[in-house]
Formats: structure tokens, sequence, C-alpha cells
């Protein structure tokens, strides 16, 4: 069976010549939850964007259920089947939450009554306050709108930058109690995260990125308490500035 995702060997980057991303691979298998970890400046933002269309790719390619995606542009990937979730500026402030989660629906061109319905059930907080303006939501509850939005959708990938940045422990345990609930409902995950602890919690498998391209990758249950985890973010290795603090 064809993975998820499949990245071999991407280069991507913002200007011709100096790729941010350098010959990175990684594979998300149907059904999983993976984590991309790394020190700041590793790429890993770039390497998701990259997945996502957002970024340009100089090499290499990344296949979402054996399809080629790499030059399938940002505002056609939904259709693909991948969601994106970016760390920030993920939903539209000035509209409601119901608006919010209408837009999305109509991007797809599908009904919205039938596409909101399931995820108002897996977002009752969504659904009660649905009239309130996305702006006017807590941190928590912004990034549950994020990734209500994304569902509309309905991806068989869900990608997530970051989507504890900013969240106090307790509401980081909610958005990942969530993705535990996406991931149950079928659709794999893959996240970006600062959050080592709690992604090495929440996930199958966790890469390890470094300076573009993958150092480590192994499942969870290994990594914790690994020490070349801690050496990565300590920087004894790169060089580069450790974690960022939440
Ligand atoms: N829009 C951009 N234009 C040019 N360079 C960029 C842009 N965004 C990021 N970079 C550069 O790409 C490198 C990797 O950045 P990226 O955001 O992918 O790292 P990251 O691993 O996500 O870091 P963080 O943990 O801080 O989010 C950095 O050197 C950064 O300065
Ligand atoms: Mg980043």
């Amino acid at each position: 069976m064809a993975a998820a995702l499949e990245v071999e060997n991407l280069e991507a980057g913002y200007e011709p010549g100096l790729p941010i991303v350098r010959g990175a691979s990684l594979r998300v298998e149907v059904g999983e939850i993976v984590a991309i970890l790394g020190p700041n400046g590793a790429g890993k933002s770039t390497l998701v964007k990259a997945v996502a269309g957002l970024v340009a790719v100089s090499g290499g390619r990344s296949l979402l259920f054996g399809q080629d995606i790499s030059r399938v542009p940002a505002h056609r990937m939904v259709f693909e089947g991948l969601a994106f979730v970016p760390q920030t500026e993920n939903v539209f402030v000035n509209l409601s939450i119901a608006e919010n989660l209408e837009l999305a629906a109509a991007i797809v061109r599908a009904n919205r009554h039938e596409r909101l319905a399931p995820v108002y059930a897996m977002f009752p907080d969504l659904a009660r306050q649905r009239k309130l303006l996305a702006g006017q939501l807590s941190g928590g509850q912004r990034q549950m709108l994020a990734v209500a939005r994304a569902l509309i959708t309905r991806p068989r990938l869900l990608i997530l930058d970051e989507p504890s940045a900013g969240l106090s422990p307790k509401l980081v345990a909610q958005v990942f109690d969530k993705l535990r609930e996406v991931r149950a409902s079928g659709v794999t995950v893959l996240l970006v995260e600062q959050n080592v602890k709690a992604a090495l919690a929440l996930a199958d498998r966790a890469a390890v990125l470094v300076e573009g391209r993958e150092r480590i990758v192994a499942p969870c249950a290994e990594l914790l308490g690994d020490e070349r985890i801690a050496a990565l973010y300590l920087g004894r290795h790169t060089g580069k500035q450790g974690m960022k603090e939440h």
C-alpha cells in the first residue's frame, strides 16, 4: 500500500540556489501521527510548506497516497486530499466561526450543512459559539477552529505547523486530544512541533530535522529519553540556538 505521504530527497527554499530543505526524506504511513522536531531554523516549516505547495520545490518530490503532488499549487491541495494548518493566520479573524467553516466548505464546493454538521459534532464548543468572531476566541479555541476548518475539506492527510504554539500545557493537551480523535476518524496526521515532550507522547514516530535534512527518524517510544534529542536541542551538534520556551 502506498504511504499517506512520501517525501523523497526534497529540496526547497525561498531563493534560487539557496535551498533551506536540503534533500529531506520522510514516509508517513496511512493512519499514523508523525511529528517533525528540530531546532529553530532547521527548515521544519519550510518542509511542510513545500509539501503543501506554498514554497517552491527545486528537487526531489512528494507523493500523497502514491500521487506526485510536488507541482500541485497550494490552492489545489485540498482537492488532492491534503489540508495544511499554518502556524499563524490560520483563521479569518473578522469572520464568525460559522463563516470560517462555511468558507472552507465553499472552497471545496461542498454542501455546507452536510460538511458543518459532523465538524460541529466533533467540536461542540465551536458549535455553541458559532456566531462569535474568530478574532474573539482564546488561543486554544482559535487553534481548534483552524483544525475544524481543515477538516471541513475532508482531508486524507492533515499537516499542522506547531499547533501548540503559544498555548498553556492544559490547552496543548486539549488540542492534542483532538488530534487523536482526528486520527481515530481516519485522517493521517503530520505535525511540526517545538513542544518535544507533548509531541513524543502524541505521535507514533518522529523525525528530527537538522539543517534541512532528517537526522533521526524513529518510533517516539524509542526517542523518549534519547540523549541525541537532548543534544540536538542544546545545539551541541548544530551550533544553533535551542528550543523555544512555551
Ligand atoms: N519567507 C522566507 N523567506 C526567506 N527565508 C526564509 C523564509 N522563511 C524562513 N526562511 C529561512 O529559512 C530557514 C528555515 O526556516 P523555517 O521557518 O523553515 O525553520 P523552522 O525549523 O520552522 O524554525 P522554527 O522552529 O523557528 O519555526 C531560516 O534560516 C529562515 O530564516
Ligand atoms: Mg517553523
